[in-house]
């Protein structure tokens, strides 16, 4: 099979050799108590506009962590205007200048990483690991796609001229791209779309989450210092129904990359419709009704360690995380018993110690949608197994991790993105209406088998429509250019993030047929 070059993913820290450990933890708890500030970056300057607005931390819900000022409209107007006017000049700056900026931008970041690192806990409840894989994330986007764009855009591609005409074929940008990224992977999910975009001779305008616009702003300052110019990349955080609705809905703009909700993807998709003007992409990934099928020839142990991590770790909020475990019956007593015993040890609590498993989830709001969903389900299901709260006197919206028996999928009528999973107990005959209801739920992300039995694995691999399926291991942090992510149906419109077609959908072409 092809492989995509030489280029190396980034090596992260191993959490493993204390010495190093105790360094890094260090370092990065002397952020603890830092406040940070943000707003707005048109043409290179951050504008103090007169809505500021206060970001406090998931697991210590009284304290600030910053202050951000949130854009408008009319700001977002005069960034569309000033996008629009630079992109033309980006688009002819040679790929490769472009793509040693984004180089530029990753090596910013590894010499940022700690303070990256504590910002993600702070604002966004990561844990360390997860922050450390966060921030490898976000420099494999950078050195991946700069390596894809050197390739895919160096030069123009010469054509056959059987009638003596000489035919060129140009790769070029669309215009202004509006990259609208989640909470979840604040940083990573955020600069993978934008340097996707810019890359590819785009300008953008790069709107982040609500919760966590300071560690985007910090990204877009060291985006600018690696060489982007101010005039290319924007800054609005704001609100999604105002400064994000705005934006969707001008009629010159190149496109919208957006990373969150199915159902902010389809009001986005609607929006985009309603225009007049050029029809333009949207890039969408979302979420996901993942499953995971374990039939009676898996390892327990081996199921059971890789079940938690896919449900549980970074509090399940990840795109790709587990949401549905189908046990065949003859081994679902032995697996239930190991999964209370391994939920039984799990740490929950605050995501700046090591030893901490499960951080808070988001916010308030998500809290209480995650715990009126455990109450409702469980009055339907049996309860398997609840994980202890935290002794954390500090408040933080933590939802202890739960794992309940259903009956059926179609149980769920939505995505529940926290630290819960649903079990459902399987008898071999009923095997095609287990692979029919996971189709049926509409979306397709991730999708895990346990199996030591090679043909069925990879039969039931092919049967299901996800965008990513993983054979006995978890089926969370796919690896930029090692396992492209991204899905189908309600889960996204593809292509997908960290491979080799990404780039591609923010691309436009030209020919040239000349008779000089
Ligand atoms: N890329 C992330 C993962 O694979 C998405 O949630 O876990």
């Amino acid at each position: 099979p092809a492989m995509y070059g030489e280029r190396k993913n980034s090596l992260g820290l191993n959490m493993n050799i204390h010495s190093q450990a105790d360094d890094f933890i260090a370092a990065v708890q002397q952020y603890r108590d830092k406040q940070w500030q943000g707003g707005p970056i048109v043409d290179g300057k951050t504008v103090e506009t007169d809505h500021q607005v206060s970001i406090t931390s998931p697991q210590e819900t009284a304290k600030q962590v910053g202050r951000i000022y949130w854009g408008d409209k009319k700001l977002a107007e005069q960034a569309l205007q000033s996008a629009n006017k630079a992109y033309r000049a980006w688009r002819e700056v040679p790929v490769d200048e472009r793509a040693t900026c984004l180089e530029k931008f990753a090596d910013l970041m590894e010499a940022n990483r700690n303070e990256l690192i504590a910002l993600c806990s702070v604002e966004a409840g990561k844990g360390l690991q997860d922050g450390i894989d966060e921030v490898r994330e976000a420099v494999d986007f950078c050195r991946y796609y700069a390596k894809e764009a050197r390739k895919l855009m160096d030069g123009e591609i010469q054509l056959p001229g059987p009638t003596g005409e000489d035919n060129k074929l140009k790769l070029e940008g669309r215009g202004t791209f509006i990259c609208i990224s989640p909470w979840n992977f604040p940083l990573a999910i955020f600069v993978g779309q934008v340097v996707a975009a810019l890359v590819t001779g785009n300008s953008v305008i790069a709107k982040p989450a609500e919760q966590t616009g300071l560690i985007a702003y910090r990204a877009v300052q060291l985006a600018l210092e690696a060489g982007i110019p101010g005039n290319v990349l924007h800054f609005m955080p704001g609100s999604g129904a105002e400064v994000g609705s705005f934006l969707t809905s001008q009629e010159d703009i190149g496109g919208v990359c957006f990373t969150g909700s199915t159902y902010t993807a389809q009001a986005i998709n609607r929006a985009l419709a309603a225009r007049t003007g050029p029809i333009v992409p949207l890039i969408a990934e979302t979420g996901g009704q993942n499953a995971m099928l374990i039939d009676s020839t898996s390892l327990p142990e081996q199921v059971v360690t890789d079940v938690v991590a896919s449900a549980f770790q970074s509090a399940g909020q990840r795109c790709s995380a587990l949401r549905v475990l189908f046990v065949q019956d003859d081994i679902a007593d032995r697996i239930f018993d190991l999964l209370r015993g391994a939920m039984e040890e799990l740490e929950v609590g605050d995501p700046l110690l090591h030893e901490t498993d499960v951080g808070p989830v988001i916010d308030g709001i998500a809290k209480t949608n995650l715990e009126q969903h455990i109450s409702d389900i469980q009055q339907a299901g049996r309860l398997i197994a609840r994980a202890p709260m935290p002794d954390y006197t500090q408040g933080g919206t933590f939802v202890s991790p739960t794992a309940i028996e259903i009956d059926s999928i179609s149980q769920l009528v939505k995505e529940n993105f926290g630290p819960i999973l649903h079990v459902i107990r399987y008898k071999t005959e009923e095997l095609d209406d287990v692979i029919d209801s996971i189709n049926g739920t509409g979306y397709g992300l991730t999708f895990g088998i346990h199996s030591r039995n090679e043909t069925f694995a990879y039969d039931i691999a092919s049967r299901v429509d996800v965008g990513n399926v993983y054979i006995n291991r978890n089926q969370i942090g796919a690896i930029v250019g090692v396992q492209p992510f991204g899905g189908r149906g309600m889960s996204g419109t593809g292509p997908k993030a960290g491979g080799p077609h990404y780039l591609t959908r923010f691309i436009t072409e030209k020919t040239r047929s000349d008779n000089i």
